[in-house]
C-alpha cells in the first residue's frame, strides 16, 4: 500500500499572485492523499494575505497540512493569519501533530516552523550575551517540540513537515555565509529520534531538493523556486524500500 504525499513550500502569496496555483491543485486527490505547504505562504504575514492562501488552498478534494514560515510572522498577525487558515479548512502545525487515515495506511505528520542556527562545525552556540542564548533556545526549543510531536503519533507512515531546514544538503546553491539562517542541525535530530520516513521542508529558495539527515531520512526542499512546479508528489510505503521517495512532474506551475 503506498500513501501519496504531495507537497509545496513559499509560495508567498498576496493579491497580485493568488489564482497562480489553484488550477493545478483541482482533482488532487487523483495523485495525492494530502497536501503539505511547508510555510512562507504568504509575503508579509497579513490577514489579507492569508485569505489569499485560504482562497488558493481552501476546499481542495485532500486535507490540507501547513506550517507557518518566517515571512508569515512579518506583521505579527500569526493569530490572525492561523484562524483565516483554519477557518478554510487548513490543518496550521506548530510543535503538534495529525494523523490521516490513508487508503494505504495512517499517515502521522508533525510540523514545527523550527529557525536558524546552523550545522555541524558551524553553527550558534549557547554561549555568551544573552542576545545569542535566546537565538539558540529558540531553534533548541522548536526542535524538541518537534521530536516530541513525532514521537506521540500513532501511525504507519511518519513524516516531519518543517520551514527552516533540518540538514545543509538541501541548501546547496545557497550562500555558505547564510546557512546558519536557513535550517539547524538540532532539526535534523530531531527527525533522527523518531521512525521518520520523509522530511519536507522550504525556505532555501535557492536551494537544491535532496538531501539526507545524518540517521538516514530523507529531505526534500519544496520551496516552489527548487521545484519550479505546483507541488512535487512522493510516494511512501512498506513495499517501497523504508520510504522510497518518487517525484513526479506535476504541472507546469
Ligand atoms: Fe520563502
Ligand atoms: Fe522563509
Amino acid at each position: 500500500m503506498v500513501i501519496r504525499i504531495a507537497a509545496v513550500g513559499d509560495v508567498h502569496l498576496d493579491e497580485d499572485v493568488v489564482g497562480r496555483f489553484r488550477p493545478a491543485l483541482e482533482e488532487l486527490s487523483d495523485c495525492a492523499d494530502v497536501l503539505l505547504l511547508a510555510g512562507d505562504l504568504t509575503r508579509h504575514g497579513t490577514e489579507a494575505e492569508a485569505r489569499c492562501v485560504a482562497q488558493e488552498f481552501g476546499g481542495l478534494d485532500v486535507p490540507v497540512i501547513t506550517v507557518l514560515g518566517n515571512h508569515d510572522h512579518q506583521c505579527n498577525q500569526v493569530p490572525q493569519v492561523v484562524k483565516v487558515l483554519q477557518d478554510a479548512g487548513i490543518t496550521v502545525l506548530e510543535g503538534d501533530g495529525v494523523v490521516l487515515e490513508c487508503t494505504g495506511g495512517r499517515l502521522g505528520v508533525a510540523g514545527v516552523k523550527g529557525f536558524g542556527g546552523g550545522f555541524a562545525g558551524r553553527c550558534a552556540s549557547d554561549f555568551g550575551e544573552p542576545e545569542m542564548k535566546a537565538f539558540v533556545h529558540t531553534t533548541t526549543e522548536s526542535a524538541d517540540r518537534l521530536a516530541e510531536a513525532l514521537l506521540g503519533l500513532d501511525c504507519d507512515v511518519l513524516v516531519a513537515l518543517t520551514h527552516y531546514a533540518p540538514v545543509p544538503d538541501t541548501l546547496a546553491g545557497e550562500p555558505l555565509e547564510i546557512y546558519p539562517f536557513l535550517g539547524a542541525y538540532q532539526l535534523g535530530q530531531a527527525i533522527d529520534s523518531a521512525p521518520t520516513a520523509l522530511a519536507v521542508h522550504g525556505h532555501a529558495h535557492a536551494g537544491s531538493e535532496r538531501g539526507t539527515t545524518p540517521g538516514g531520512v530523507r529531505v526534500r526542499n519544496v520551496a516552489h523556486p527548487v521545484i519550479k512546479q505546483a507541488y512535487s508528489v512522493f510516494h511512501l510505503g512498506d513495499h517501497l524500500d523504508q520510504g522510497e521517495v518518487s517525484r513526479l512532474s506535476a504541472s507546469g506551475i
